[in-house]
């Protein structure tokens, strides 16, 4: 049985979550979580970096930082996680979707200039697969409006984009520690703050609306109810896990790594003949190897290679279900929207298994049982 994905332990995570214990600091903004702020601030150049409990939070957080109302729209890309969307239809604010590029599948930007109006505040894009989108694309597209940029950087940590990391483009990103991510603590995520202007606030909303950074400095003498918020700080225990995760950083990229170019180097010799196409790398882009994805040439396919993999123990798995389609988008989204790329790609795509700890056999497998599957589907479908 090969899972989909598997965490694992890169080095120290046990023994700091001992030593958290032992200083005896394990509710948010500890000592852990000072380290861990400070390695992902100086790595992606940020402005701060505030430790949540999800990434879903992170967006949340971002969203609540936006002051956004049932006036105004946010633009997110069809072809994401539920959250991406969610965290800004909380706030009261309609969802407009648009569809994604093929090559990439991060957000269009011509969609997007095609959708911003007045009443466009924000545009959330998401770096796919850890490759960046086309955030120059989508950066003149804004240029002249005052939609704010927000990265949804859940899968592009150490990613880069012409050379400068993903999540330091927008005034906001978010990051996902998720244990099914590259860095993992279980459930954590991330707000990257891109802006020093949007660091004493942040902070307040983070810890329940209140000033309580101001008093630990010694600002005020009381800490009091200021403002929204809610309780979005990050356990110590789970920053003194992920700080292990963090200091493995490279040891982590270059494993990563090497499945992905294991996997390429067998798959795409098989292109033509089995009529797929393994995802890709534009040159301009560092990606942060967090997936590897084929697209199979059709759904009925896809759908019978899926299944045969999982009678041969190896579980591969699709993705994003189209969001504009979703129930939910009736009831949050600002029109009916029309995402053909999405509605094309959500029905093709097969993610591999892929984690740290998968052997150069195990990839090995794998590629022998999808090439094996896609066979076997192509046969019954010419029969
Ligand atoms: C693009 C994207 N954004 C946000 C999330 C939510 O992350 P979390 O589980 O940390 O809330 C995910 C989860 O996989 C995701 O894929």
């Amino acid at each position: 049985m090969i899972p989909f994905n598997r965490p694992s332990l890169e080095g120290g995570e046990l023994d700091n979550m001992f030593a958290a214990v032992a200083a005896g600091h394990i509710a948010s903004s500890g000592p852990f979580s000072a380290r861990v702020t400070e390695s992902l601030r100086s790595a992606l150049g940020a402005s701060d970096v505030l430790l949540t409990s999800s990434c879903t939070d992170a967006l949340e957080l971002a969203a609540l930082m936006l002051d956004l109302g049932p006036d105004d729209v946010v633009i997110v890309p069809s072809f994401t996680f539920v959250s991406t969307a969610l965290a800004f239809a909380r706030t009261g604010a309609r969802i407009r979707f648009v569809d994604i590029e093929p090559e990439t599948l991060g957000v269009d930007p011509e969609r997007v200039a095609a959708a911003l109006d007045h009443r466009v505040r924000a545009v959330v894009v998401v770096h796919y697969a850890g490759i960046g989108c086309d955030i120059d694309g989508v950066r003149a597209a804004l240029a002249d409006t005052p939609a704010v940029l927000v990265e949804d950087n859940a899968h592009g940590l150490f990613g880069t984009y012409r050379g400068s990391p993903l999540g330091s483009f927008g005034r906001f990103a978010t990051l996902s520690f998720h244990e099914t991510k590259n860095f993992v603590c279980g459930e954590g995520g991330a707000l990257v703050l891109n802006d020093d202007e949007d660091i004493e606030r942040a902070h307040v909303l983070l810890d329940k609306g209140t000033n309580r950074r101001s008093f630990l400095r010694g600002d005020v003498d009381h800490y009091s109810w200021v403002d929204t918020g809610s309780s979005f700080g990050m356990s110590d225990l789970l920053a003194a896990f992920l700080l292990a995760q963090l200091e493995a950083k490279d040891e982590v990229l270059r494993k990563r790594r090497a499945i992905f170019e294991k996997y390429s180097s067998l798959l795409e010799p098989y292109e033509e003949e089995l009529g797929i196409r393994c995802m890709r790398v534009p040159d301009d882009r560092r990606p942060a190897y967090h997936m590897f994805y084929v697209l199979l040439p059709s759904r009925h396919l896809r759908d019978r290679v899926l299944e045969s993999l999982t009678r041969a123990g190896i579980q591969a798995v699709f993705h994003y279900v189209p969001l504009h389609s979703s129930p939910a988008a009736a009831r949050f989204s600002d029109a009916p929207a029309e995402c053909p790329v999405t509605d094309d790609i959500s029905s093709r795509l097969v993610r591999l298994p892929f984690y740290n700890a998968l052997t150069p056999t195990d990839v090995e497998h794998v590629v022998d049982q999808f090439v094996q599957a896609v066979h076997t589907a192509m046969d019954i479908a010419d029969a």
